[in-house]
């Protein structure tokens, strides 16, 4: 078995982190990577008090009375809370409470207070080293540093961070300033290489989005799923243009990565005429979300698309994660010859 901090502390069997996603992530996938012995979040999202209550109620079903209720919370999109934070204040007053929320893309701080009066724990998102001392001073007990490779939203391509830079920079970093505040690594793990790379570049675990987004109790469709399957990892690419198409008013400092479908295709480079005049575009996305045609509708993946081979359970995934991890670790002394 793997031992970090991050097991330690939060009492897990593997290192490993269910990413909040947004629709994609509800209770059943959270349940059952909590089940497994990871740590799941519900995929709160843009604050959706319906779709939270009703996601947080099947994951409550499921893991009321059983020790894995201490593996589950429950993420969120900072900016959009600072709209309408209900869904938050809904979860921090339920009898199963969230053991984490997870805020990303905005400021914490002012949610810090009311999550920490719940004694729940804070954990930071963050996309850029500049965020670091916000997350600290919201009271942030586990980073995560998101690299560009990751699926869905993320820095706009231009600055997106590489996870095998950004990883060892922000621990080096935390070391420096805030030793006792953990750190996972994002963006690009799918497998037990990726796990055993991050834990190598001084995170203590890994926190992994769309390799669960490809399993059984992923919310996303079927045929979103098999597209994902049969892609490989060139397949994909940053850009705000779903975002348009989706009527997301996403902040300009962030974009979103999918598979690079034809409708995204015809707009790659054309994004200020999108943005000018969108109606037709948006007829057509929305006609391929209705129909379930992926040449129109998002498939929101992230580059490991290219190692995503099946889809099983949740629960499968990430114990052939951790167990490739420990191979992995355990084979890397054989690197070293005695001269
Ligand atoms: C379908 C999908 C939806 C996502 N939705 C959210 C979200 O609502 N909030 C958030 O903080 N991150 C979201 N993310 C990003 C994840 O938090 C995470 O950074 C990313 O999945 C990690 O990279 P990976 O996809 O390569 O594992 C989403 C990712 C995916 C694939």
């Amino acid at each position: 078995m793997i031992r970090t901090r991050l097991t330690e502390r939060l009492g897990l069997d593997l290192p490993v982190m269910l990413a909040p996603m947004a629709l994609a992530g509800g209770g059943e996938l959270a349940a059952a990577c909590a089940e497994a012995g990871a740590f799941g979040l519900v995929g709160g999202g843009y604050g959706d008090l319906d779709w939270t209550r009703r996601e947080w109620a099947i994951l409550t079903r499921r893991l009321a009375n059983s020790a894995a209720a201490r593996h589950a919370g429950c993420g969120f999109i900072t900016w959009k809370l600072d709209q309408d934070a209900s869904a938050l204040d809904w979860v921090l007053d339920q009898p199963l409470l969230p053991q984490a929320i997870f805020l990303s893309f905005g400021d914490p701080r002012p949610y810090a207070s009311r999550i920490a009066r719940a004694g729940v724990r804070l954990i930071c998102q963050i996309q850029g080293l500049a965020e670091l001392p916000a997350a600290i001073e919201a009271g942030a007990e586990i980073i995560v540093a998101q690299g560009g490779a990751a699926g869905g939203h993320g820095a706009v391509a231009a600055t997106a961070r590489s996870t095998m830079v950004f990883v060892p920079e922000a621990a080096d970093w935390l070391a420096a300033h805030a030793p006792g505040v953990m750190l996972l690594g994002a963006g690009g793990i799918a497998d037990g290489r990726g796990l055993a790379s991050v834990l190598m570049l001084g995170a203590d675990g890994a926190l992994v989005g769309s390799r669960l987004w490809a399993s059984r109790e992923g919310l996303a469709a079927q045929g979103a799923k098999e597209q994902a399957l049969a892609a490989d990892g060139d397949a994909t690419a940053r850009s705000p243009i779903f975002d348009v198409l989706r009527r997301k008013d996403w902040p300009a400092e962030y974009d979103f990565r999918a598979l690079r479908n034809a409708l995204h295709r015809t707009w790659e480079g054309r994004e200020a005429e999108l943005r000018a005049n969108p109606a037709a575009a948006w007829a057509e996305f929305d006609a391929g979300a209705a129909a379930g045609d992926f040449t129109r509708a998002n498939v929101t993946v992230g580059e490991v698309t290219g190692l995503i081979r099946d889809l099983p359970g949740a629960a499968e995934i990430v114990r052939r994660m951790a167990a490739e991890a420990e191979a992995c670790l355990a084979g890397a002394s054989r690197l070293i010859v005695n001269p």
